[in-house]
């Protein structure tokens, strides 16, 4: 993959989430890595709770074994994640009823996280989810469960910007967040018409924000039904309109356990249908899935969901890290073909 996008008159990253455990035991898997992509997203292992376990106690091993397994292989990097509400320490949230202490620690996490890996971080999910999700929420606006938003309301996010712009200015600053793919402007409560308002605030106070990255997180088979490509597409273009950079960020398309040639087939037409979205808008900086073979979905966020074993298949490449059809959609989207 990564050759073929190389090769496009306009170069895309072709990424993937990465566990540090596989990429050093597991020689196949390292060597898919390094083969087919452009750019690796650390799966857990810069967040706070890994990285940052207990006060003053900063864990960068795991972290540190991807950017250098990376850089050997001229890998690009995007950071995940700064400013989250989950993957926090007990620690932290101890001090949950004590803004100013969880102020200094926000703080004191982002300049000592972004100055290790200054300069080789290309993008930075620097606030992950901001959004309140209205499955779970009874009203719509920011996350209000956010221990950084309960501390300092909504200018915890302008203060993640700034600090990590101020401390690696080259790195593209990003907003990385799930379900927004369809913007409804008539709902004033749809999630992505809330990030959108989010972002025209932030613009207007100048805070440095370079993209909004799209997860892409999608369900097919047991009657569901996946955002289509052309709705992602317009979403997509009102955020570029806005002067922004978007990005396809975790991509992954669950079969829910169903193994289907048929079912196979259209997952395969549908990841080729969301990376040709990505082409077309010339502000598409990357297109990256939520790891790249089933193998690990054990690994994975859908296991830890379900606990159960092989829910997903949801990733190009299969449980013997063999190419599925969708990875051969993939490229050939990639070929023009
Ligand atoms: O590695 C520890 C292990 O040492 C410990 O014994 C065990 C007990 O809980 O936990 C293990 O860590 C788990 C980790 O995955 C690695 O398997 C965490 O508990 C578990 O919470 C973590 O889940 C991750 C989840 O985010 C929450 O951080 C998933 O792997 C990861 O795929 C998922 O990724 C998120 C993105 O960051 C943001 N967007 C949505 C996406 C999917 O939910």
């Amino acid at each position: 993959l990564r050759s073929t996008a190389n090769l496009l008159p306009r170069p895309i990253h072709i990424g993937t989430a990465v566990a540090v455990n596989p990429l050093m035991t597991d020689t196949l898997y390292a060597r898919t890595v390094a083969s087919q992509y452009s750019m690796v997203t650390p799966e857990n292992d810069m967040k706070f709770q890994f990285i940052h376990p207990q006060p003053n106690i900063y864990a960068f091993a795991e972290a540190d074994a991807i950017v250098d397994f990376a850089r050997q292989n001229k890998i690009a990097v995007h950071g995940h994640t700064l400013a989250w509400h989950e993957a926090i320490p007990q620690w932290v949230s101890a001090m949950e009823n004590d803004p100013a202490k969880i102020t200094a620690i926000f703080r004191d996490h982002i300049i000592t996280v972004t100055s290790h890996y200054k300069g080789k971080i290309t993008e930075w999910d620097v606030v992950n989810e901001p959004v309140r999700d209205l499955n779970m929420d009874e009203n719509a606006g920011l996350r209000g469960s956010s221990p950084w938003f309960k501390a300092m309301g909504e200018e915890y996010i302008d203060i993640a910007f700034n600090l990590v712009h101020n401390i690696d200015p080259a790195a593209k600053l990003y907003i990385n967040e799930y379900g927004v793919e369809e913007l409804d402007e008539t709902d004033p409560d749809n999630k992505c018409n809330v990030l959108y308002r989010l972002v025209k605030r932030l613009q207007k106070r100048h805070v440095p924000i370079h993209g909004i990255a799209f997860q892409v997180h999608e369900d097919m088979g047991k009657g569901k039904t996946p955002v289509t490509p052309d709705a992602l597409a317009r979403t997509m273009k009102k955020f570029t309109d806005l002067g922004l950079e978007v990005r396809v960020s975790e991509m992954d398309v669950s079969l829910h356990g169903t193994e289907t040639a048929p079912l196979l087939s259209r997952q395969a037409a549908y990841y080729k249908a969301i990376l040709a979205v990505c082409m077309a808008n010339p502000k598409c900086s990357g297109f990256s899935t939520w790891g790249f073979t089933d193998r690990y979905s054990s690994l994975g966020w859908r296991d830890n969901e379900t606990g159960k074993v092989n829910y997903g298949n949801g990733l190009p490449f299969d449980e013997r890290s063999q190419p599925k059809e969708a990875y051969y959609a993939l490229l050939s989207q990639l070929k023009g073909s």
